[in-house]
């Protein structure tokens, strides 16, 4: 397995273009499901687990082209309801062919994803919505098996909010028959890019954003030619590391109003955060100033960065205190950091870290794709190399990251 190798202590400088969002791409890949036309999508990273989603529609019967960062895919011939237990092992996102195959099928067979390093991440609540539309669910054998004749509008409120959860619902109520009102549901950038393209494709959703959406269901979806949005965790993972390395670095293609509580953050720990429209300029502070940390849901402090502040915290000034409240096992980065020289005690859902003066490289890696990204981090501003193993994780949600790294001037290189 490729491992990637970083040369700790340079400073960066220039632009880095950010790629278009994993987390928005997956679904909306995936509701080409509901047309039976050709659906273009641009802006699409170049990403394994964009080869995984397009490996299981493709399993399900759709046609697809790509060519650079422009996927077209017709899923006219959709006739496989079943996605099998060795491609949703292989992406948890998988789990959003349910509500459109119902949708489109009247049935669904789809492996349960299981837990994995982050949590033991359920997917009841996808289930329990699902059901309240009148679709009748039962596990087989580690299938989730639904079948519905027609979906039938209905209220349905999420005991929490969930991203892929309300992504799911969202595709079954927009061919159901009548209104369907979420209430709590997610409120991320990714449900709000969903839903302009389900709208753009016909259907009559209104309330994405906040907490209670409303969708009245129509009887056909028509395809759409659409562009994914900027990635602001990939936009959030180069800003840390602008601050850690004290750098002065410009994103490109971004969109800042998705990222207020990052920026926020970023500046009380003393960078200097200017937004230029779609472009930020971000310059670190000589001195790393701590601060505590919650994760949340959107608009709260997301848990999809946590990871990648702890590296800022490890080097800050003083103590920090960071929470996890959205998975209940985020903190698998912790071993790894401590390797590198890090001073961090959990307790429970907290980590207390007390910044060090320096991190030393050592050879680490992690079994989640956010965690990957915060050693890469860390091996920027420790001294001597740092080898990240099992870079499969990063390549599942960073395009071609030691590319862009080394272009700002990274010393860092992949061995194949
Ligand atoms: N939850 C339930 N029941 C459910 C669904 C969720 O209890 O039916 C719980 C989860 O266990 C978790 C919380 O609700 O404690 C929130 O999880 P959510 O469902 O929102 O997460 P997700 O939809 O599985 C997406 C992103 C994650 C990101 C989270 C939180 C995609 C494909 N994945 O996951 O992204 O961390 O939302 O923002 O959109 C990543 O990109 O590295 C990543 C893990």
């Amino acid at each position: 397995m490729d491992k990637i190798l970083v040369e700790g202590g340079r400073s960066l400088k220039g632009d880095v273009k950010i790629s278009g969002a994993k987390n928005a791409a997956l679904p909306i890949l995936i509701s080409s499901l509901l047309t039976d036309g050709v659906c273009t999508y641009r802006n699409v990273p170049d990403l394994k687990d964009i080869q995984s989603v397009k490996q299981l529609l493709s399993h399900l019967g759709a046609k697809i082209e790509t060519s650079g960062d422009v996927v077209q895919i017709d899923a006219a011939g959709l006739f496989n309801h079943e996605a099998p237990y060795d491609l949703v092992r292989k992406m948890r996102a998988s789990i959003l062919v349910l509500c459109p195959l119902v949708a489109r099928l009247k049935r669904a067979r789809v492996s349960l994803p299981g837990g994995c390093a982050i949590g033991a991440r359920p997917i009841n609540l996808h289930l329990k919505g699902l059901a309240s539309l009148g679709a009748s669910i039962e596990l087989n054998h580690g299938y989730v098996e639904a079948s519905a004749d027609f979906l039938k509008g209905s209220e349905f409120y999420f005991d929490m909010p969930t991203v892929t959860g309300t992504e799911n619902l969202l595709m079954a109520a927009v061919l159901a028959k009548g209104v369907t009102v979420l209430r709590n549901a997610a409120r991320e950038p990714e449900i709000v890019a969903l839903v302009e393209v389900l709208n753009q494709m016909g259907a009559n959703i209104k309330g994405a954003g906040t907490s209670i959406i409303t969708i009245e269901g129509v009887p056909s979806l028509k395809p759409v030619s659409v562009s994914i949005i900027p990635d602001r965790i990939e936009a959030g993972t180069f800003m840390v590391a602008a601050a850690l390395t004290r750098s002065d670095i410009r994103l490109l293609n971004c969109e800042p109003d998705h990222m207020k509580g990052m920026i926020h953050k970023l500046r009380q720990t003393g960078s200097d955060i200017q937004i230029e429209g779609k472009n930020i300029r971000i310059k670190g502070a000589d001195e790393i100033r701590s601060i505590d940390l919650k994760t949340l849901p959107y608009p709260g402090f997301p848990t999809d960065m946590q990871a990648q502040f702890m590296v800022l915290m490890s080097v800050a000034t003083g103590l920090s205190m960071i929470s996890e409240t959205v998975f209940e096992n985020r903190f698998i980065h912790v071993c790894e950091l401590r390797r590198l020289g890090a001073d961090i005690t959990v307790s429970g859902n907290t980590a207390i870290v007390k910044g060090v003066k320096a991190l030393s490289g050592a050879p680490v890696m992690a079994t989640d794709l956010r965690a990957s990204a915060s050693l890469i981090l860390a091996g920027l501003v420790a001294r001597g190399s740092t080898e990240v193993n099992r870079v499969y994780h990063l390549d599942r949600g960073y395009e071609a990251i030691e590319e862009k790294f080394g272009k700002l001037g990274a010393a860092i290189k992949r061995i194949r």
